[in-house]
C-alpha cells in the first residue's frame, strides 16, 4: 500500500517543551487518514493535523459506533524510533472492529501507516524518562443517517501526541458498590468510546469523594474486582501475583500481557482467576497484602496507594514496592534499548516516509 505524504509548511516542534508534557493536549505535526467507502479502504494519506467537518447526522455522533487503540513510540540509545508490541495492537482493533461491526484494517496497512508517520515525525519523541509518542489510532462510522445500523463508510484516522506520565503520583481507588463498566455478553473487551463516556460519572462521584478512579466491580455481586478506569489490575498477595482473569468483561491489556510475561521469567507465581475484595482483604488482614498496581499503555505501571471497599479502606506504600518499580524500569529499559529485547517486542522504526522534496 502506497501513503502519500503532504507535509507540513511550518513544523510547531519548536515551541514544544519536551520538560512539560501535559498527557494527551500536544499533537504532533501529521496525521494519517484513510476512507473506507464501496466496501474497500481507499489509499491512506498523511496530511498536516488539520480538522475534520463532520455532518450532523453522523452515526458516530449519535450511536457511538468508533473504537481506538493506544500505543507508543520511544526512541532507542542510538536515535532509532521503537515501537511496542505493535502486532498486538493490530490483533485487538481488529477484535474490537468485530464486536463493533466495523470493517477490518490488515496488519500491512495498519503497520506501515504507524511506522511511516512514526518516521516522519520521529523528531517529536521525547527523549525524556517516562515519556514517549503516544500513538492514537482509532476508526468511526462516516454515514450521514438517523437510524441504528451499521455504517456502511468509516475513517482510520491516526495522530501523535509527545506525553509524558499519565498519572505522575500514586493512585486512590474507590472501588464501585452502584455503577458498573461491563457485563457478560456486554462490550467490555472491546476498546471502544462508549466504554470510557459511561464511566465519567461513576469517576466523577469518586473524585468528589478524594479517589482517583473507580475501580470496576462485577456487575451482579460487585464483589469480583474487574479492572481501573484506565488500567488492568495487579495485587502482590504473599509473594504471588493476582489479576482477574479475562473473562470477556475486561479490556485484553498489552502491557498486563508484558507484565504476566515478565512476572513468569522473574519466578513469580500468577494467579490470573477470578479475584474478590473478600480476598484482597483477608491478604491485607493477615499482612500479605504488599504491592497493588495497574497497567496500561498510558498508565505503563502505576502505583496504587488506597483503595476503599465501602467503609474499609485499605492504605499501601508505595515506597515499599519491589516488583511494581522492577516492571516499570524493565519496560523502560526495553524502550530505551537499554535492556535486550529477548521476546522480539520491541520494534524499531527505519526510513519509510520518503517525502517528495
Ligand atoms: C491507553 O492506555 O492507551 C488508553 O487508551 C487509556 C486512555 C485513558 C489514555
Amino acid at each position: 500500500m502506497s501513503i502519500s505524504i503532504q507535509q507540513v509548511q511550518h513544523s510547531r516542534l519548536s515551541g514544544i517543551d519536551f520538560n512539560n508534557l501535559p498527557f494527551g493536549k500536544i499533537c504532533s505535526d501529521h496525521m494519517f487518514v484513510m476512507d473506507y467507502v464501496d466496501g474497500a479502504w481507499q489509499e491512506g494519506k498523511i496530511v498536516p493535523l488539520s480538522n475534520f467537518s463532520i455532518h450532523p447526522a453522523n452515526l458516530t455522533l449519535h450511536y457511538g459506533q468508533s473504537i481506538f487503540e493506544g500505543m507508543k513510540a520511544s526512541i532507542h540509545n542510538d536515535g532509532t524510533p521503537l515501537l511496542f508490541r505493535l502486532d498486538k495492537h493490530v490483533e485487538r482493533i481488529n477484535a474490537s472492529a468485530d464486536r463493533m461491526c466495523m470493517p477490518q484494517i490488515s496488519s500491512e496497512t495498519f503497520c506501515n501507516a504507524i511506522e511511516t508517520l512514526v518516521d516522519l515525525d520521529k523528531g517529536w519523541i521525547p527523549p525524556t524518562d517516562g515519556s514517549a509518542l503516544y500513538i492514537r489510532p482509532y476508526m468511526f462510522a462516516t454515514d450521514e443517517f438517523i437510524g441504528v445500523r451499521p455504517s456502511e463508510t468509516y475513517k482510520f484516522v491516526i495522530f501523535t501526541c509527545p506525553v509524558g506520565p499519565y498519572y505522575a503520583a500514586p493512585v486512590s481507588l474507590l472501588a464501585a458498590e452502584k455503577y458498573v463498566r461491563a457485563c457478560d455478553g456486554g462490550v467490555g473487551e472491546a476498546k471502544t468510546a462508549g466504554n470510557y463516556a459511561a464511566s465519567l460519572y461513576p469517576a466523577k462521584e469518586a473524585k468528589e469523594k478524594g479517589y482517583d478512579q473507580v475501580m470496576w466491580m462485577d456487575p451482579v455481586e460487585f464483589k469480583y474486582i474487574q479492572e481501573v478506569g484506565t488500567m488492568n489490575i495487579f495485587f502482590i498477595m504473599d509473594g504471588k501475583a493476582y489479576t482477574p482473569d479475562l473473562n470477556g468483561a475486561i479490556l485484553k491489556g498489552i502491557t498486563r500481557d508484558s507484565v504476566i510475561t515478565i512476572l513468569k521469567e522473574k519466578g513469580v507465581e500468577i494467579v490470573e482467576a477470578p479475584l474478590s475484595k473478600d480476598q484482597v482483604l483477608a491478604a491485607h488482614r493477615e499482612g500479605k497484602l504488599q504491592e497493588v498496581f495497574g497497567t496500561g499503555t498510558a498508565a505503563v505501571v502505576s502505583y496504587v496507594n488506597k483503595i476503599a471497599f465501602g467503609e474499609t479502606i485499605i492504605d499501601l506504600d508505595p515506597d515499599n514496592y519491589i516488583l511494581g518499580p522492577y516492571l516499570k524500569n524493565y519496560i523502560a529499559d526495553l524502550r530505551s534499548g537499554d535492556r535486550e529485547d529477548n521476546h522480539g517486542w520491541v520494534q524499531r522504526v527505519l526510513d519509510k516516509a520518503t517525502v517528495p522534496v
